[in-house]
């Protein structure tokens, strides 16, 4: 299966060389070193490996949350690594949904508002265009009753969920996830599972931190990292 999306696809995201030592009242910490990695249009690509291993630290630079201290990020054609804070942003509202390992919904907007808040900033759609689509995504995460609530008034495993549809409201062309089912049930992240594989199948790209080895193994590739360093 490896082999079949390599050959057919086209490189969609590159990184080279690709360093990230953070400082700390330590010293330097090399979290990531010297990784070289492609990502192919279309496919789900699990990246794994223990905790503290870089995992995060590798999606954040690859979607430019963060800075890189060497190497270079390239979508297509363009240089992430070389995008003002302001052209990142914009960029980023555009083409990429994000699911955070820490969620990150905002604690004084309902779940609606916290889900519509990218169609906002990339100023997509009119509100109420935005609020229903808001809705649709509430929907397929099976929280539409709770629409109206705030963050801290439902589960974790049901802000995961909301977070997850927050990432897909811009309807983008890659989802970038870091551990987006570590909070569920295995009923309710098989059902995000499959939403995922559907999207994969409508043509979209997933980067997806995980470590639930059913679903890794049912991924189209997966990446180990340990110690800041890819394995395979
Ligand atoms: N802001 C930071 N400053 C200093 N060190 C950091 C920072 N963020 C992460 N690190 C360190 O970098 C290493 C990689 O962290 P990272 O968050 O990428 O791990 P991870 O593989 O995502 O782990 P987990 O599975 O626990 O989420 C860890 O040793 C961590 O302590
Ligand atoms: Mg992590």
């Amino acid at each position: 299966m490896e082999k079949s999306i390599t050959e057919k696809s086209q490189v969609l995201i590159s990184v080279r060389n690709l360093t990230k030592v953070y400082q700390t009242a330590a010293g330097g910490f090399t979290a990531l070193n010297a990784v070289n990695l492609d990502v192919y249009q279309g496919e789900l690509l699990a990246v794994i490996g223990k905790s503290g291993a870089g995992k995060t630290t590798l999606i954040n630079m690859i979607s430019g949350i963060d800075h890189i201290t060497s190497g270079t990020v390239k979508f297509g054609e363009q240089h992430i690594d070389q995008m003002s804070e302001n052209e990142l942003a914009a960029w980023r509202g555009l083409n990429v949904g994000m699911i955070y390992q820490s969620f990150y919904l905002m604690p004084g907007l309902n779940l609606l508002n916290n889900i519509a808040l990218p169609l906002d900033f990339a100023g997509l759609y009119q509100r109420e265009k935005a609020q229903n689509r808001a809705m649709e995504l509430l929907r397929m995460v099976e929280l539409e009753e709770h629409a109206y609530k705030f963050p801290s008034q439902i589960s974790g495993g049901q802000q995961q969920r909301v977070a997850i549809a927050r990432a897909l409201v811009n309807d983008p062309a890659v989802i970038v996830a870091d551990e987006p089912t570590g909070r569920l049930d295995s009923a309710t992240a098989e059902v995000i599972f499959e939403l995922f594989e559907g999207f994969v199948a409508q043509g979209k790209t997933i980067l997806m931190v995980s470590h639930d080895m059913n679903f890794a193994s049912r991924s189209s590739r997966t990446l180990e990292i340990a110690d800041g360093t890819i394995l395979n």
